[in-house]
């Protein structure tokens, strides 16, 4: 039998934060090291660029910056091909084939894009290609014949619909030529969209509540000193709260299983009163520091060389496209539009 496949990707939109990086990175670099899966990771600049048409210049920016968040976060390019969706245009003739087969309204019903919509204040009207991601999704998806794509909750809708693509397409054209995919989803609320500094439920740069694998040392420390705690634990020797504060439950998210000790220590202090923040914003730094100074060193080395980063991502859309193309050239054969072969 040959290998699973795994193909999973983001909008290249900013700098990659922790969020990302307990929510997805870590387990990817994970996947691609226990050998199993043949892996593709892709920046979907494409998609970015769906609500981004007039500021190109911010997903451009973007690519260097995710694709060193990629190598310093230890995606292999021997072990795992990165790759750019604008460079691979069988994506979007892919796409174009597809959309025959999903209706207008179905479209329009995928839960993700409504919320989406109503979210983005889209000043001119909502651009087509927006409302058709998820089906350049799933030519994302199917070109690489993906057994498995590992993505947030909110992408359900993606691959339910790359799932009802996949039957269209094989049962329209009697063929089985693509490959109905699996969605792995985090397991658990540790896993989930981790929130921000400030306790808002999502980290996001324009919150500017978050830590970015790019950050310094001091960033990260006056970071971890500014965060959103327990209101009502004023005087050290109040009782505190556990629930809500973000210091513990960073503590939950990032602490190894040799930390657990010390955090169920703390937790209990904490309640009964007489610990005070700093102190638990010293332990959670030293967590933290432990496991993004390896990525922050890494990713000022990459930084250095430039042409490597792009030359990574240049090779690997070569890997990728060679796939896709191979599945678009039995897609057109399935549909009978391979006049010259
Ligand atoms: N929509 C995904 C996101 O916003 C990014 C994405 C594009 C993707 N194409 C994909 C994810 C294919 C998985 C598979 O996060």
């Amino acid at each position: 039998m040959s290998k699973p496949i795994i193909l999973t990707g983001d909008r290249p939109t900013g700098k990659l934060h922790i969020g990302h990086y307990v929510g997805s990175l870590r387990r990817r670099v994970a996947m691609q090291n226990e050998g199993i899966y043949d892996t593709f990771v892709m920046m979907a600049d494409m998609q970015a660029l769906t609500d981004h048409a007039k500021e190109p210049e911010k997903i451009i920016e973007s690519i260097g910056n995710v694709g060193l968040d990629y190598l310093a976060a230890g995606l292999d390019p021997a072990k795992t091909t990165i790759f750019l969706q604008s460079q691979i245009p069988e994506l979007a003739e892919l796409t174009m084939y597809y959309m025959n087969l999903v209706s207008l309204s179905r479209v329009l019903r995928n839960p993700t894009v409504k919320t989406e919509i109503e979210q983005k204040n889209f000043g001119e009207g909502v651009p087509s290609g927006f409302a058709m991601y998820p089906i350049s999704q799933a030519a994302d998806i199917t070109a690489f014949k993906a057994t498995h794509v590992p993505v947030g909750n909110d992408q359900a809708p993606m691959i339910e619909q790359t799932r009802e693509i996949v039957r269209s397409f094989n049962h329209t054209y009697n063929c089985e030529v693509l490959v109905e995919p699996s969605g792995i989803y985090p397991e658990n609320e540790t896993e989930g969209r981790l929130p921000g500094l400030d306790g808002n439920a999502k980290m996001s740069k324009s919150l500017n509540n978050g830590i970015y694998l790019a950050d310094d040392a001091d960033t990260l420390k006056k970071k971890v000193m500014s965060m959103y705690t327990d209101p009502t634990h004023v005087n050290v020797a109040d009782p505190g709260h556990i629930e809500g504060n973000m210091v513990f439950h960073y503590m939950d998210v990032f602490g190894q299983t040799e930390d657990q000790a010390q955090i169920a220590k703390m937790k209990e202090h904490y309640q009964i009163g007489g610990l005070g923040d700093v102190k638990t914003k010293k332990f959670l730094l030293e967590i933290l520091d432990r496991e993004l100074r390896p990525i922050r060193e890494r990713r000022l080395e990459l930084a250095k060389n430039m042409d490597y980063v792009y030359e990574v991502l240049k090779k690997g859309s070569e890997k990728a496209e060679a796939k896709a193309s191979q599945t678009l050239d039995e897609v057109k054969s399935a549909m009978g539009i391979n006049y010259f072969k």
